[in-house]
């Protein structure tokens, strides 16, 4: 039989049995958070078991898509060392809600085995829990087991629990035996032999545990069933292992073909030898990638926390194997189509979402691979160390380090350690850990503190508040509790904050007079106002709930407009979009969603066009899909999210045929009451997660006067830039002035008119279109003036710099035609403009290279002080006549001033400027001293 056929056999047996036949739920869960991963085909059904859910029908029989990485169930460790353990499988299961109980669940696993599979019956074993007399007297009186292989086991093997809590039971499971002669002994059952396997858990739930750990018993009694279909596959085509079945054997030559490898099938021995080390790692990858697989196409991504962190290692962990192959580049993601080929008919999702995955995991691995070589490094030179001081531990604080730095998980480094013979020094590492998390836990919570307050209710049992929101703004109520700031109605038309949508606020009229709700929250389905008023007791009073009206219809157009998003964005940029956060308030809408790249100026233009047509169609919202039944809600089509809480009956938000969703928020309508959309920012909040902001109705009018405001603004400054500009221009020759004095004058007038902007309407509509269109091509024009601007800035100044340099020029040549001469040598003296001590000196340094040979004096007076330099040319300095300090120092004397410097060149400063002409005077009675001396 082909795997296929064994999984359709399975179904089709149940399914003669009065079983439905009920898709995989996602391997997300939704809404359990004490889960990280689906793990069990019954996780589907704990409403069911736990009597707070229905289905429409008693019998149901599925195949489960499963991962298990975390927490109670966790294979991790196993994977790739052994034959048949996975981080994702498929789990076929069978159930009970209330209906058959052991004698059936027990009874027909034994025909589907024997008489259906025809597996030999003396090769089975059935264990069942050490109380269970019940059990154990059903297989050895409904089944022709051999009654010696019937097993008694405690908790740890015969009591099935889903996590930490939930339902739970005793279970009775049956065992193969592999060994070549059906030689197993009672004594190989359970203990972890590969010639002794588990195939099929029967648990009979009857109780749920809860946080305490204290059991009670459920309403009802149930079966579930599971179980592990690549082991039956294994089983049922004669296999010693899992991976060569058919469900693996694509995957293994895939990776040999990538990878120039070959798959021998071994097992690693203490001193593993290369083909095992190889066989090793071609298991782990062909398991990991399924998981990585299956994970993203149900909404996952790698991060670093929580469930993506898991993945994330999972990525890493198949990375670091991937070096055992000599894969040093990105080749994981290149496994995805050969997946999706032999699993994508079954499991639509990962064919829909094959770019989307192939991308995410080729990234992580890039990114990943970028350390993995300097880590690696890293590691090795710890061990050498580690190895060379005879210490058998790594420190903690190295582990910790890898972590941090390296992005090593510590599963990683503890299989590279075990290599080596060495351990990690594990309390070091958590403590370090804990104080990492301590710290984050820190600052999370001073951001929480901030926020607003939470509403719990503790230990206090309320019922259920009635939500008349969907239809009535205010209705009459009776307050049935209050504690701390919060009011308990019996009903309320108040929306408490959930799904993304921000909870009411309003009114509660009492005889004691009205309180102001800032806030509504709920827990379980209990709904707490959140009152600023101090409260006196209402407890019992009968109180008028109004909800403020304008500040919730906004928020219904929000969250409407958020569903045309959802499905303008999944139109736009594919069907791998999908939600992965949202935020509904009443000014603005907030919308994060996974998507590769980043959404151009095109696109979102698109996705805006999309969504505004879908308000000018002015679709009503679709009547009578409130409290629909789970299934047919599926039926019609509805996106699901994460995150969202689905129960028995669910709502569905429908607008024609453009958008179906679940959603337990508040909505318009029809659409046309949205008016307007428009999206005002997008970015990436996360890798593979991007971000869009978007306003509607009189919030895009807002939006369009603070682009006004803002238009204005920059008008003004361009303005600005242009006079300032214009003063510079005085400075050039005039043919050039009159060039610049036109462009900027043009500009000016450009800018002018950018200014007469039509109004801002006064009701949103689609006519904002052309508004914002025109604002936008008005920034674009700005955007283009104020480049030129910026240009002819550049360029003004540069030839103000040299009209500048050449007026001095020409003043240095007209003091030294004004020379005088004494004995051959030119003493040129004169005030020059100049706007630092700098440019004096600059203009010395000219005057000494034109003056041949003498002595020149310049003076300039800045900031109301005289400053001086004084040059001399080099055939003086030769014969030692004259120095510039000496004669700098001397003129600065007359205006009550000193200085020095260099032979060459030297400056002084002097207050008196008064004095100034008569201390230039006396330059040439100074030199002609010097030069006798
Ligand atoms: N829920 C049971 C298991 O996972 C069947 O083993």
């Amino acid at each position: 039989m082909t795997s296929s056929e064994i999984r359709e056999s399975f179904l089709q047996f149940f399914k003669q049995k009065g079983h439905t036949i009920v898709p995989s739920s996602p391997v997300i869960p939704y809404n359990d958070p004490t889960l990280l991963f689906t793990n069990a085909g019954m996780n589907q059904f704990k409403d069911v078991f736990l009597g707070t859910g229905t289905r429409p029908y008693t019998r149901a029989v599925d195949t489960q898509k499963c991962i298990r990485v975390s927490g109670k169930h966790n294979d991790l460790e196993e994977v790739g060392r052994d034959t048949y353990h996975h981080t994702f499988f498929e789990m076929l299961g069978n159930w009970s809600f209330g209906d058959y109980y052991k004698k059936e669940a027990i009874a027909w696993a034994w025909e589907l085995l024997t008489e259906v599979w025809k597996l030999p019956k003396h090769r089975l074993w059935a264990t069942v829990y050490k109380e269970d007399d019940e059990a154990e007297e059903l297989w050895k009186s409904i089944t022709d087991i051999d009654h010696s292989h019937i097993l008694r086991f405690g908790e740890k093997e015969n009591f099935w629990e889903m996590g930490e809590t939930g339902p739970c039971g005793p279970c009775s499971e049956i065992h193969i035996d592999r060994t070549p002669t059906a030689s197993a002994t009672a004594s190989m059952v359970n203990a972890g032999s590969p010639d002794l396997i588990e195939i099929w858990n029967l648990v009979f739930i009857q109780f749920n545990r809860d946080e305490s750990g204290a059991l009670t018993p459920l309403p009802a009694k149930h079966v579930d069933t599971g179980m592990g279909f690549e082991r039956i596959c294994a089983v049922l085509q004669n296999k010693t292992s899992n991976y060569e079945t058919d469900v693996f054997s694509p995957l293994i030559n895939a990776i040999c073909d990538l990878t120039h490898h070959s798959y021998a099938g071994t097992l690693p021995s203490p001193k593993p030898t290369r083909q095992e080390e190889i066989d090793v790692a071609i298991r782990v990858i062909a398991d990991h990638i399924r998981t990585l697989t299956f994970a993203i196409g149900d909404g996952a991504l790698p991060t670093n926390e929580g469930r993506g962190y898991v993945l994330r290692r999972i990525l890493r962990r198949a990375a670091r194997f991937g070096r055992t192959l000599n894969m040093h580049e990105a080749f994981i993601y290149k496994l995805v189509p050969t997946l999706v080929e032999t699993m994508g008919s079954l499991f639509p999702e990962i064919r829909t979402y094959q770019d989307h995955i192939q991308k995410v995991i080729k990234g992580e691995e890039e990114a990943f691979n970028a350390t993995l070589d300097r880590g690696l490094e890293r590691f090795e030179e710890i061990a050498r160390k580690s190895i060379a001081n005879n210490q058998r531990t790594i420190a903690g604080e190295e582990v910790f380090r890898l972590y941090d730095t390296y992005g090593f998980p510590v599963d990683l480094t503890a299989l590279l350690a075990q290599e080596k013979g060495l351990t990690l020094d594990m309390a070091g590492f958590d403590s370090l850990m804990e104080l990492q998390r301590s710290r984050s836990r820190e600052s999370s919570k001073a951001s929480v503190s901030m926020a607003k307050k939470l509403f719990s209710l503790g230990s206090r049992s309320l019922p259920p508040t009635i939500f008349v929101g969907y239809t009535e703004l205010e209705c009459e109520a009776t307050v049935i509790d209050q504690f701390d700031t919060f009011v308990v109605l019996d009903r309320t038309p108040f929306y408490a904050e959930s799904g993304g949508q921000v909870g009411d606020t309003g009114v509660l009229y009492t005889q004691e007079g009205p309180f102001n709700v800032q806030d509504t929250q709920k827990d379980a389905d209990v709904f707490g106002h959140n009152v600023i008023e101090p409260l006196p007791n209402l407890v019992g009073q009968k109180v008028r709930a109004v909800v403020h009206k304008d500040r919730r219809l906004s928020i219904m157009r929000n969250h409407s407009a958020t569903h045309l998003l959802h499905n303008a964005l999944r139109t736009i940029l594919g069907p791998h979009v999908q939600q992965a956060g949202s935020h509904v308030a009443p000014d603005y809408l907030r919308f994060d969603f996974t998507h590769y790249s980043k959404v151009t100026e095109d696109e979102l233009e698109a996705i805006e066009t999309l969504v505004n047509q879908k308000i000018a169609e002015n679709i009503p919202r679709t009547p009578g899909l409130n409290n629909i039944p789970f299934e047919e809600a599926k039926k019609l089509g509805a996106l699901m999210f994460f995150g969202d809480k689905y129960g028995d009956l669910v709502n569905v938000i429908q607008f024609g045929n453009f958008s179906i969703e679940f959603c337990g928020g508040t909505h318009v309508q029809s659409t046309g009451e949205i008016k307007y959309f428009k999206i005002i920012s997008e970015g990436s909040i996360a890798s593979g997660i991007r971000r869009i902001e978007a306003v509607t109705n009189s919030h895009a009018l807002e939006a369009l006067k603070l682009q006004d405001r803002t238009i204005n603004d920059r008008i003004d400054s361009l303005t600005y830039e242009i006079t300032q500009l214009r003063s510079i221009i005085d400075e050039l020759d005039s043919e050039k002035q009159d060039c610049y004095k036109k462009e900027l004058h043009l500009i000016a007038e450009n800018l002018a008119t950018l200014r007469s902007l039509p109004p801002v309407p006064n009701v949103a509509s689609n006519e904002l279109s052309s508004h914002f269109a025109l604002r936008k091509a008005t920034v674009n024009k700005l955007i283009t003036f104020a480049e030129r601007i910026s240009e002819l800035r550049k360029q003004i100044e540069k030839e103000r710099t040299q009209a500048r340099l050449q007026s001095k020029t020409l003043l240095i040549e007209t003091l030294i035609q004004n020379a005088r001469t004494i004995n051959g040598h030119r003493i040129a003296t004169g005030i020059v403009p100049a706007e630092s001590l700098d440019e004096l000196k600059a203009l010395g340094d000219t005057l000494r290279t034109k003056l041949q040979s003498g002595v020149g004096v310049l003076a300039t007076i800045l900031d109301g002080k005289v400053q001086l330099v004084c040059v001399v040319t080099d055939d003086l300095l030769s014969s030692n006549r004259a120095h510039a300090g000496a004669i700098v120092s001397a003129i600065a004397k007359l205006i009550n001033g000193g200085g020095g410097g260099k032979p060459h060149l030297a400056t002084a400063g002097g207050k008196d400027t008064t004095k100034l002409n008569e201390a230039l005077a006396a330059v040439d009675s100074i030199v002609r001293t010097a030069l006798q001396s």
